[in-house]
């Protein structure tokens, strides 16, 4: 089959994440530069079931590499959990001619797009997530634009806080991962960093917090992963009142929520959405599919899908002893 007579679609599934319109512009441009028909699917696995789609053009993809969201809409498919929907889902890409398909979601729409490929439609994932907890990806589309955002908000949070010698608790997203924790809280120059990954005790916090407040610290951040709930008595307001009566520290919480999936994607961010997008119009047009598109190692690089799926993910354990150092 030359270019001409394959038509590919592409889809943005799952949370949305800033980057996911740079990965959709350069599907896009790719498949129509290889001489490809590009069908744009509306809001994620639903919106294939429901034939909810449009033929994109060059056109159709203008103005928006800097946008946060998705022009694609997204959305959660729970019909798509189950064999019977995924089979719908073959059926509709088998009427519409969709010889293959580019799935840009996190985790759960990965297993989504395994299996479709699972039952031919040769599917290629792009890790669209701001969790960062796809594992076999060293970053996500998504990931570092969510940082500065929580960086951002927390350094004003930092003016507050230093002017009234208090506590500010932030709990930021990730869902069971801890990596936006980690990182932002890194360069937000947190007291104490809880994540999912590691183990923390509420007294080792208050204990942090009394040995530096003897060193002469007056105001603190304390970043919480959203993951940790259920380990600090319920949220972040909680966690607030017990360290203020342990410390006779002022403490506030603010929990940052839906910020961290908007705003503009950064420079980097959009060249690795970009670079991520073209690789895989270039796999599906020497017929390759049921790959997930990468980075590692600095590199943009293939796995099979049921391989990517079968890594686990690993935890900078390293970067979180050294953020546990420099913030005494
Ligand atoms: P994300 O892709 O951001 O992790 P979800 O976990 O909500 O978001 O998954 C997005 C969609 O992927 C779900 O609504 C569903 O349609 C599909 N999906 C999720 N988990 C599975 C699974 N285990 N098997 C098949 N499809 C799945
Ligand atoms: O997966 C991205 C994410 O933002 C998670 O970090 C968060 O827990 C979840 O989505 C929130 O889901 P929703 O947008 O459905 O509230």
């Amino acid at each position: 089959m030359d270019n001409r007579q394959k038509t590919i679609g592409v889809l943005t599934s799952g949370g949305d994440a800033p980057g996911m319109n740079a990965a959709v512009r350069a599907v896009v441009r790719s498949a129509l530069y290889k001489k490809m028909r590009v069908i744009g699917i509306r809001r994620g696995y639903s919106g294939l079931l429901a034939r909810d789609m449009v033929e994109m053009n060059l056109r159709s993809v203008c103005d928006i590499l800097h946008r946060g969201g998705t022009v694609l809409y997204t959305a959660r498919c729970p019909e798509f959990r189950d064999d019977a929907g995924v089979e719908r889902g073959r059926q509709v890409c088998e009427e519409i001619g969709i010889s293959g398909l580019v799935v840009i979601g996190g985790d759960g729409s990965f297993r989504g797009a395994r299996d479709l490929s699972l039952k031919g439609v040769p599917c290629i994932a792009l890790p669209g997530t701001i969790d960062n907890d796809i594992a076999s990806s060293d970053e996500t589309i998504g990931f570092a634009t969510a940082i500065n955002t929580v960086v951002d908000m927390v350094d004003k949070l930092r003016d507050t806080s230093q002017s009234h010698d208090r506590c500010s608790i932030v709990e930021v997203m990730g869902r069971h991962c801890g990596d936006i924790a980690l990182h932002a809280g890194i360069a937000c120059g947190a007291l104490a960093i809880l994540v999912p990954e590691m183990p923390f005790t509420i007294d080792g916090i208050i204990e942090k917090m009394q040995r530096t407040l003897n060193t002469g610290k007056k105001h603190f951040i304390i970043i919480v992963a959203e993951g940790v709930k259920d380990s600090i008595g319920g949220d972040v307001h909680q966690l607030a009142r017990t360290l203020e009566e342990r410390t006779g520290v002022e403490s506030r919480a603010t929990v940052l929520g839906h910020v961290q999936r908007g705003g503009v994607p950064t420079a980097r961010e959009r060249v690795m959405a970009s670079h991520m997008g073209y690789r895989a119009v270039e796999l599906l047009e020497q017929g390759i599919g049921n790959r997930v598109i990468v980075s590692r190692g600095g590199e943009i690089v293939d796995l099979d899908i049921l391989e990517a799926l079968n890594m686990k993910r690993k935890f900078d354990e390293q970067l979180y002893r050294i953020a546990d150092v420099i913030s005494i």
